[in-house]
């Protein structure tokens, strides 16, 4: 009976969206406001005084910061020599790549190509003597992941001729500690952490639940932390990211890794949304092909490398975590209805679109009103930049009035309220890159650097005189 009531009080509830833990359930998540989040589960044995990860084995004392050990030799980080992944997973030029004992969750839509890009680096990194790899399959057998890994064309050896690229086709986390302690590799990748399970009575909740979620990604982190493996964990989110998902695991990982946009591209954006090792919101660029995943060599243009001056399409530099790409912004106007005008976009700000789209009826004399206004990144790329609201304002305008840029013409400016075209940051940076891939005029607030050889400068202080060089 006792024992009963003391099992019923140790119940809570973890939201599937934010992954707060909740003492008693709700119809909506108090911290984020998310409606039937909340799923039961029943914390393990010690948790509940407090500690994140349960008792640690010897209570740690504070001290002066003067005295702690900053690590005798710097981080040593584990190259795959594929650039576009190891320039996500951060560190200075030379020295990019994952960091031993970290926790990188590896997130995206189902089909993106998460698995592809997981095996291929893990071979990879097998290669260039990172250690072993341990590849963990909870989706597909051996055999399946064995046929992809030789049309892949991953091979097993590393460079002194030992196999070090071990693929083990398991979903219970207790089989899996286990091969990781007897194997001991240098790097783990388990794809999926959805369908991984903890069977003890520890854990009730039921495979792929939220609770089951959380308790096999602690441990693995946990784990990671206290070996100094590498755990890359990967896992599905639907668009609206509404799948029991890995999402509340976000908070627990070191870095987070996204597939942006869809998997009907062939180009694979893959973005660093968090990362305690590096910088964020920094992009990897792919391309999807028979062998697999291949990098962009030079990206800086691909997402407008099929731009040609047209009415509605304007392009933008933005700057994405340390590099600087192109973007190519589409917009169109069709006849709606007053009052309940469409205003869709696809990779931009909603809100952000609203704005503009409110600055160019007051300040540029256009009527939106009864329009239907949609919007797009080409390829997919989410832009949250403000630095883009010139060249959006500029598609939206040209759909609208049927007029374009002209050709070599790329704009860069954030958009203030009053139609004012604001000055923005690493302006030099944007500008040359655009320069070398082509551009030679550019629409900005300010005029006093310094442009590359044959480009030129053209101030616009309003959105009303940017709308003057469409023609
Ligand atoms: P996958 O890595 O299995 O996706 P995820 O693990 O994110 O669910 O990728 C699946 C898609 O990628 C599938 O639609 C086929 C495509 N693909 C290729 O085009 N070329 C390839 O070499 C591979 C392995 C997959
Ligand atoms: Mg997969």
């Amino acid at each position: 009976m006792l024992n009963g009531l003391m099992a019923k009080s140790r119940v809570q509830f973890v939201c599937r969206e934010c992954g707060s833990v909740q003492p008693r359930w709700a119809g909506k998540c108090p911290d984020c406001g998310m409606w039937n989040a909340l799923e039961e589960f029943t914390p393990p044995p010690g948790s509940e005084s407090g500690g994140r990860f349960g008792q640690l084995p010897e209570a740690p004392q504070a001290q002066p910061i003067g005295q702690l050990d900053a690590g005798a030799a710097p981080l040593q980080r584990l190259a795959s020599g594929i650039g576009e992944l190891d320039r996500v997973l951060g560190g200075s030029p030379g020295g990019q790549g994952l960091v031993p004992g970290a926790a990188v969750l590896v997130g995206g839509s189902p089909g993106i190509g998460k698995s592809t890009l997981m095996l291929q680096a893990a071979g990879a990194w097998a290669r260039q003597g990172a250690g072993r790899v341990l590849y963990v399959t909870s989706e597909e057998s051996a055999q399946q992941l064995r046929l992809r890994a030789d049309r892949l064309g991953v091979t097993a050896s590393s460079t002194n001729g030992d196999e070090q690229l071990y693929v083990l086709a398991d979903t219970s986390l207790l089989r899996i500690t286990e091969q990781i302690r007897k194997i001991q590799p240098a790097v783990v990748v388990i794809d999926s952490i959805q369908m991984i399970y903890k069977q003890d009575q520890s854990t009730s909740a039921a495979p792929g639940s939220v609770g089951q979620l959380r308790a096999c990604g602690q441990e693995l982190i946990v784990l990671a932390k206290m070996t100094g493996i590498a755990m890359l964990l990967v896992g599905h989110v639907t668009k609206q990211g509404t799948l029991a998902g890995p999402r509340l695991l976000e908070h627990m990982v070191d870095t987070v890794l996204y597939f942006e946009g869809d998997r009907y591209h062939n180009h694979r954006i893959v973005r660093a949304i968090k990362n305690r090792f590096g910088a964020t919101l920094e992009v990897g660029l792919f391309d999807m092909t028979d062998g697999g995943l291949r990098e962009v060599a030079d990206g800086a243009g691909l997402l407008a490398a099929e731009y040609q001056p047209r009415a509605g399409s304007a392009v933008c530099p933005v700057i994405q975590g340390t590099r600087c790409l192109l973007v190519e912004l589409q917009a169109l106007t069709s006849t709606g209805f007053l009052g309940s005008a469409k205003r869709k976009s696809s990779g931009l700000d909603t809100n952000r679109l609203a704005m503009l789209i409110a600055v160019l009826e007051k300040r540029g004399g256009l009527r939106l009103a009864d329009q239907d206004v949609f919007v797009s990144s080409v390829g997919g790329m989410k832009i949250a930049e403000p630095a883009a609201d010139l060249a959006l304002a500029l598609a939206i305008a040209g759909a609208h009035h049927n007029r374009q840029l002209d050709h070599g013409v790329c704009c860069v400016g954030e958009i203030g309220l009053g139609g004012e075209v604001r000055h923005t940051q690493q302006l030099a940076q944007r500008i040359s890159e655009a320069a070398r891939l082509g551009f030679s005029q550019f629409l900005t607030a300010s005029t006093s650097l310094k442009p590359p050889k044959g480009a030129k400068l053209i101030a616009v202080k309003t959105v009303a005189e940017a709308l003057e060089h469409l023609n």
